[in-house]
């Protein structure tokens, strides 16, 4: 799905003097390429705050802490998500609302938040999978009108836009994740909440450091997750690239919808007021167990993001779904697959996936 040598390799003096520049000063620890990421980070998605912290699961959980979330209260969200989401929502002691996706763009459904407002809702969470925007104008308004707050799930979307503004500016929070394969992905696990308001901030700030501000002294419950200094001097390095690869990745895109259009098979479809980043390429269709199959028989590597839809996890029982409270999400779940889109694919190799699907096309009858 993503070779990460070739990213590297692309930028190997640079990365490696970055870290050598943390060795030497044996700062690991909220050292100053943190300040210089959070910075920059801050510029590049107009806000006015950026905090790193140890992971986008951190970022989802610091956000929900600062607000005070917790038990009794409930928190909008999509099934259709890494867990992480879902999870963060939990380990507040909150409870997640699920609201069915938007079958075209996998995105939550923001005409049908409304009907899942209770008085116990505090905050609604959109992500934006596969690096494109939720419909927010729609979900602003609704939070507006209800008093209540947004935090975007923007880990798989950094670069992407929603009406010329960048993802994790819009809500009352962006959560970023630096895994490794995301499209600015670190050396380990890396996060990042952006926001505008300095009091929340400031309990971002305290939150990542155990909830205080000097040592010894807490008037927060807060935690060790904080941003590793090595990983934010990878992270300085690559945030330089990040634009020329997201660039990449959607001229990756348009070559597999031209050369794939004839096929039945859906395309991905970015709505007119977005700037896709495609973390994922996904097609869907009814016979998707048979290409994977078939394609892993072709040695193509694919993924499927996500194959159980979360409202249907098994540690979330006790919360009551079952299978058809969410159709749509469910039958992403079924149909959904990601096939290799990142910024040092080869045309060769994207033209070697293509031939594959056209192969399977002309095998397996598709019904879509
Ligand atoms: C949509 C979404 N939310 C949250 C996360 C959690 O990020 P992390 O793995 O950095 O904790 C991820 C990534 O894995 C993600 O894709």
């Amino acid at each position: 799905m993503i070779d990460l040598k070739r990213q590297y390799r692309s930028i190997k003096d640079e990365i490696n003097s970055a870290i050598e520049k943390v060795l030497d000063s044996q700062a690991f620890v909220l050292g100053p390429q943190v300040e210089e990421f959070e910075t920059l980070i801050a510029a590049y998605c107009n806000t006015k705050y950026a905090i790193g912290v140890s992971s986008g699961t951190e970022a989802l959980l610091l956000a929900l802490k600062s607000l005070g979330i917790g038990s009794g209260d409930e928190v909008i969200t999509t099934p259709f998500t890494f867990f992480a989401t879902v999870g963060s929502i939990c380990n507040v002691g909150a409870t997640p609302v699920f609201v069915d996706i938007d079958p075209e763009s996998y995105n939550i459904n923001a005409d049908l938040i409304k009907k899942r407002i209770t008085k116990r809702t505090k905050a609604i969470i959109p992500v934006h999978l596969y690096g494109q925007c939720a419909d927010m104008d729609p979900i602003l308004a609704i939070a507006k009108e209800y008093g209540l707050k947004v935090i975007e799930d923007a880990a798989q979307a950094i670069g992407s836009e929603y009406k010329n503004r960048k993802a994790g500016s819009l809500g009352n929070f962006g959560c970023f994740s630096f895994f490794p394969s995301k499209n600015l992905g670190g050396f380990g696990d890396g996060g990042l909440v952006t926001c505008n308001s300095d009091e929340l901030a400031e309990k971002i700030y305290m939150l990542r450091v155990h909830g205080g501000k000097t040592k010894n002294y807490y008037p927060l419950l807060g935690t060790n997750g904080r941003l590793d200094t090595l990983q934010a001097a990878v992270l300085i390095v690559k945030l330089r690239y990040i634009d020329q690869w997201n660039e990449c990745r959607r001229q990756k895109a348009s070559y597999y919808l031209e050369q794939l259009k004839e096929l039945k098979v859906s395309m991905p479809k970015t709505s007119l007021f977005n700037k896709h980043v495609f973390h994922l390429f996904v097609l869907r269709l009814k016979e998707r167990d048979k290409l994977l199959d078939f394609l892993k028989g072709k040695n193509i590597d694919c993924a499927v993001h996500y194959p159980i839809p979360q409202h249907l996890q098994k540690c979330l029982e006790f919360l009551g779904y079952r299978e058809g409270d969410m159709p749509e999400a469910e039958r992403a779940a079924r149909e959904i697959v990601a096939i290799p889109n990142f910024p040092e694919i080869t045309t060769s190799e994207q033209d070697y996936v293509i031939d594959a699907l056209r192969a399977f096309s002309k095998q397996v009858k598709i019904y879509n």
